[in-house]
């Protein structure tokens, strides 16, 4: 199981609380599909496997893109690896570029799933955000989906802002589960460095939620999502039956995957790549044959802390059998002494010799994953 993930580093507005890799110029998309077609040939050996079970489309905005450019990206790769029958491709979408037409062309690609970035269904969040979309079109956006087919749609949207009350939060949940659809991923805003939200966080415009707030959203958002049918799989991720998400499955099972595009990640067990997060000297560099990416290869204790980092984000958790095999007896004893503490505090419950985040657990991820960490001295 081998996926490739395009980044696509192109947005038409910056969203204030966004420090992805994106570029807000869109002259060079025509240069950058070029520059990708380039990528895929020069790595087209970096998978030891030849069949590809997913492709995911994410940046930035990869519905900047025509449905016909990205159907030939996919073309692209299936002339250097057989694209299986089943194959999750996924396009992540911005509501407002997903008209009739575009809808239209897309059902005659050979994307099947799509990711839409909702974030609210409230308009003076979404002016906070700086979104391009109201409520309303982001709500009209999915059912016109649905019309066109897509039956495998799922959407982001983000808690924790300030002005989101716990009822404005509740209406959010509830128009989603309205919809109907098959997965969402929920994420607590970060106010990452270099945006306008850390910013103005710094200068006292904006006040972060109260931890409480966030524990109590984040609360109803899990049992809101069981009741109406989701799985939470992942600390971010909800799927009804079947419709987990198979892409970043296979990052959190650690499968190995290749990141085409300005600051894509790869991942092929021993080793990490990353390109260069700077879409000029990405396509010059691919272009004159020069270094457009970075490379870590992976000890065994940086091997054994992602594990512990991917698994245990996952309602699959971290299976101690599989860490005694790989990693030996003392990281499988520094596992269970770990897990005894939060075992006690109920942050952690043991299955099957597998160890899992409880929803408290899901709360306090970061520091309990820290925690589990082998770090050499
Ligand atoms: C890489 S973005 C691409 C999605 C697409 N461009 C869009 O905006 O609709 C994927 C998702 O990450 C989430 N996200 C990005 N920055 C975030 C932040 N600082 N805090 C929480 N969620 C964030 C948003 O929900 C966003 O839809
Ligand atoms: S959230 Fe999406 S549209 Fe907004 S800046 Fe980030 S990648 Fe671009």
């Amino acid at each position: 199981m081998s996926g490739i993930y395009f980044h696509i580093p192109f947005c038409k507005q910056l969203c204030h609380y966004c420090a992805f890799h994106k570029s807000i110029s869109l002259q060079s998309t025509n240069e950058m599909l070029d520059c990708f077609k380039k990528e895929l040939e020069l790595r087209k050996d970096y998978l030891d496997q030849k069949s590809i079970s997913t492709i995911y489309f994410g940046g930035g905005t990869p519905s900047v893109y025509k449905p016909e450019q990205i159907q030939m990206l996919i073309d692209e790769c299936s002339k250097y690896w057989n694209i299986e029958n089943d194959a999750e491709i996924t396009l992540e979408a911005n509501p407002d570029d997903l008209s009739e037409k575009y809808l239209a062309a897309l059902k005659n690609s050979s994307v099947n799933r799509l990711s839409v970035g909702i974030q609210s269904f409230h308009d003076e969040d979404l002016i906070l955000m700086n979104r391009r979309h109201s409520g309303k079109e982001a709500y009209d956006t999915i059912k016109r989906a649905q019309a066109y087919g897509f039956d495998n749609i799922s959407v982001d949207q983000i808690y924790g802002v300030p002005g989101l009350s716990m009822e404005k939060w509740m209406e959010n949940l509830d128009l989603v589960y309205e919809l109907d659809i098959q997965h969402i991923s929920s994420y607590h805003l970060m106010y990452d460095p270099n945006t306008v939200f850390a910013k103005k966080l710094e200068k006292g415009q904006l006040i972060e939620v109260e931890e409480e707030e966030s524990f109590n959203q984040f609360k109803y958002l899990i049992d809101s999502a069981r009741q109406n049918g989701f799985t939470h799989y992942e600390i971010s991720n909800f799927c009804k039956e079947g419709f987990i998400s198979r892409h970043n499955s296979s990052y959190w099972k650690q499968k190995q995957y290749l990141g085409i595009g300005p600051s894509a990640h790869s991942y092929n067990y021993t080793e990490r790549e990353w390109n260069i997060a700077h879409n000029y000297k990405y396509m010059k560099a691919v272009t004159e044959g020069g270094e457009f990416s970075e490379k870590e290869d992976l000890n065994f204790y940086d091997r054994f802390n992602d594990l512990v980092l991917t698994s245990l984000r996952t309602y699959w958790g971290l299976d101690l059998n599989l860490v005694k095999e790989q990693f030996g007896d003392d990281l499988y004893r520094h596992c269970e002494k770990k897990a005894t503490k939060y075992i006690q505090s109920k942050h952690i419950r043991k299955e099957n010799n597998s160890i899992i985040l409880s929803d408290e657990g899901v709360f306090i991820s970061n520091d309990i994953m820290s925690d589990f960490f082998f770090v050499e001295e």
